[in-house]
């Protein structure tokens, strides 16, 4: 067996780490305008990000790889296409493509199913390529192995509210109207990034934001018949895209949370009833993030666990390797930062393959 992964913390034994060949800044397009801060250098740049970052942010994922191996854990590494070619659908074009730092938000892994996301911005729309050599692999050596793609979406304008368009908003309105769960993306179609979805075996919770909407949440949930599908919000956040700078479960029982994004008392019911503790997490060690990077300082929390008692933090974020630490986990540093700008954190750039363990119910009670 190759793939098998139904939570975010049994010990890992299989992982794809990715790459930062030839990653660009993409064009312009509604749903990634919305999401690139109103203070971003990224605000109306874009192309190819130069060689030498690119170089730097593959020397760091190259050496995050090696730490994993070094411990046991195999590593597979996606096959990047040319992302400098621009993408033409019958419904949309877009002038230039990502990269395949971040596996994390096309592939889902429930079980022995890997499921490419619809994905919900234009210049993401053909990444899942970047992952299909690996895929065919473990179908070919893994007679139970499920490969899913989800529907492709159309991506016309109609996926995207104008409002968002706007040059200026601000986060006052940004966090009114997120908490009024007014995101970008409108219900014209199931859309959902994998990165938007954490798994607690026998339970999914996904973030309904910016790359989710309820639509692809109901998609989800009718995909896995077996699972109990919970929809989430952090009202907190001005730009909420991808879950994992914000709710990060680090063994059964206990969740970091980010505390200028908590979880609303009135959706803390399963967590309450079945005695899970959600703590906040520390603070970032950083005031901004680097140049040219989509996320926020919160990829302080973006961790990957490597099993009940083991988590690796990125080198610089002292804080949070210190609660864990006082968490009773054993900390594993990973110099990362200079890869940020290319997709995120350590639980960005990897996707599980295979964790041992099964499908466990954590929420009896609901
Ligand atoms: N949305 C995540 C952040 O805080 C990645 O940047």
């Amino acid at each position: 067996m190759i793939v098998n992964s139904w939570n975010e913390w049994d010990p890992l034994k299989h992982v794809i780490v990715g790459k930062a060949d030839n990653c660009h800044i993409p064009a312009p397009e509604p749903a990634l305008d919305a999401k690139v801060p109103e203070d971003s250098d990224m605000k109306g740049s874009w192309g190819r990000r130069t060689q030498e970052t690119i170089d730097r942010a593959n020397e760091l994922l190259d050496n995050f790889s090696r730490q994993l191996e070094n411990l046991g854990i195999v590593v597979d590494r996606p096959t990047p296409i040319d992302f400098s070619q621009p993408i033409k659908t019958p419904d949309f074009k877009a002038e230039s493509q990502f990269g395949c730092m971040p596996p994390r938000d096309v592939l889902l892994t429930v079980g022995s199913e890997i499921l490419e996301a619809t994905m919900s911005y234009r210049c993401r729309w053909f990444e899942y390529l970047c992952y299909r050599p690996l895929l065919q692999k473990y179908w070919e050596n893994d007679s139970n192995f499920r490969h899913e793609s989800a529907p492709k979406p159309r991506l016309t304008d109609k996926d995207y509210y104008p409002d968002y368009l706007s040059e200026k908003i601000g986060d006052t309105k940004r966090l009114e109207w997120a908490a009024k769960k007014f995101f970008v993306t409108t219900e014209e179609e199931p859309l959902f990034d994998a990165a938007d979805i954490l798994r607690f075996g026998k339970d999914l919770v996904v973030q309904h934001g910016f790359t989710t909407n309820c639509k692809g949440i109901e998609w989800l949930n009718r995909h896995f018949p077996n699972h109990r599908v919970h929809t989430v919000n952090f009202p907190g956040d001005p730009y909420p895209i991808h879950i994992d700078a914000t709710f990060t479960p680090l063994r059964p029982g206990l969740i970091l949370n980010n505390p200028n994004r908590r979880l609303p008392q009135e959706q803390r019911k399963l967590f309450n009833d079945n005695d899970w503790e959600i703590v906040d997490s520390a603070q970032p060690a950083h005031n901004s993030p680097p140049p040219l990077c989509y996320s926020s300082t919160w990829l302080s929390m973006n961790v990957l666990v490597l099993d009940h008692k083991t988590v690796c933090v990125e080198k610089s974020e002292v804080y949070q390797a210190e609660q864990i630490d006082a968490l009773g986990m054993n900390v594993i540093e990973v110099d990362l930062r200079d890869a940020y700008a290319f997709g995120g954190g350590l639980h960005c750039c990897t996707a599980d393959v295979y964790r041992e363990g099964n499908c466990q119910d954590y929420f009896p009670k609901q």
